[in-house]
């Protein structure tokens, strides 16, 4: 039986040059969703998903993460002195969230070596890996727990997410192809970083959640730069197919944003915020002016 994932690790060590001025001062994981930051999002769907340790990789300012995670006494007790209770449960329970401990990243090497960093904090144990940039909206089924219940069914596996993209959009991820099983998993016997335009084995993309086994420690520190000069990921997971337990590629059910981009950050907002019950119907009266203001303009 395979051993359960209880330990993740949430790479926050990218510089955010595409948020620029934004996140100067402010780590872009903590730009928020409506009112939530996007890394809490990502952690609130690991815990939903059985994770209970959580190893972020930080870079350089990133500690705003830290003290998010943190309690802030003097914001506490000035809040229950004006009896604000619930702003006061909503932050007690951030604080509580899951037992988070940060390493560093010291040199920007690549997603590769940002997950290696964590190596002796999460030992020889199957971890999750979350990318913050990516946020999903599963429902009832968080992205990860899709992916952790796959992986107990997978004999020591590695397991990764993966959604079709559209034709054109193959180069902006790491692209799986394989033979698809009984279960609807595809068994990857090739993997790509970023592909070059037209070259791409599969419109399969990994969408930035993966389960891997502790073979990954050993094949993360042979792979060699690769894509854009750095230590990748996906050349790593190469290493599980042709020398170790193997790796599936899992479709997952749900919605993905793109928060590292702006219009993909901007939708999330959007798709959000038209969920809470409060803003949903004042949301869709301003969207429904600003469209109406814009054909007009068009119009002229
Ligand atoms: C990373 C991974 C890539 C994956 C993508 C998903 O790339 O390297 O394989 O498809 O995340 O968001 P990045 O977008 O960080 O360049």
């Amino acid at each position: 039986m395979t051993k359960a994932v209880k330990k993740a690790v949430i790479p926050a060590a990218g510089l955010g040059t595409r948020f620029l001025p934004a996140s100067k001062a402010v780590p872009k994981e903590m730009l928020p969703i409506v009112d939530v930051p996007t890394i809490q999002l990502v952690i609130e769907e690991a815990v939903r998903g059985g994770i209970e340790q959580v190893v972020l990789v930080n870079g350089r300012h990133k500690s705003a993460i830290e003290e998010h995670f943190d309690h802030a006494y003097e914001l506490e007790h000035t809040l229950a002195e004006r009896g604000k209770t619930d702003e006061l449960v909503v932050l007690s329970k951030v604080a509580e969230l899951a037992q988070i401990l940060s390493v560093r990243q010291k040199q920007p090497l690549g997603l590769g070596h940002a997950v290696l960093c964590a190596k002796d904090a999460v030992g020889e144990e199957p971890v999750a890996v979350l990318l913050a940039d990516d946020l999903f909206d599963g429902g009832e089924n968080p992205g990860i727990a899709q992916l952790t219940k796959a992986y107990a069914d997978c004999g020591g596996a590695g397991v990764v997410a993966v959604m079709e993209v559209e034709e054109g959009q193959e180069h902006k991820y790491g692209i799986v192809a394989g033979e698809l099983d009984e279960r609807g998993f595809i068994r990857v016997t090739e993997m790509v970083e970023k592909p070059p335009p037209g070259t791409a084995p599969s419109r399969m993309a990994i969408i930035g959640r993966y389960v891997l086994p502790p073979e990954i420690w050993p094949a993360l520190e042979s792979t060699e730069r690769g894509h854009g000069g750095e230590i990748q990921l996906t050349d790593a997971m190469r290493a599980l197919v042709t020398d170790g337990p193997g790796l599936f590629a899992i479709p997952i059910e749900g919605q993905r944003y793109d928060a590292g981009d702006k219009l993909g950050f901007l939708h999330a907002n959007l798709a959000f915020a038209l969920k809470r019950n409060e803003l949903r119907k004042p949301l869709l009266a301003l969207m429904q002016a600003l469209i109406d203001a814009n054909l007009e303009e068009s119009q002229v």
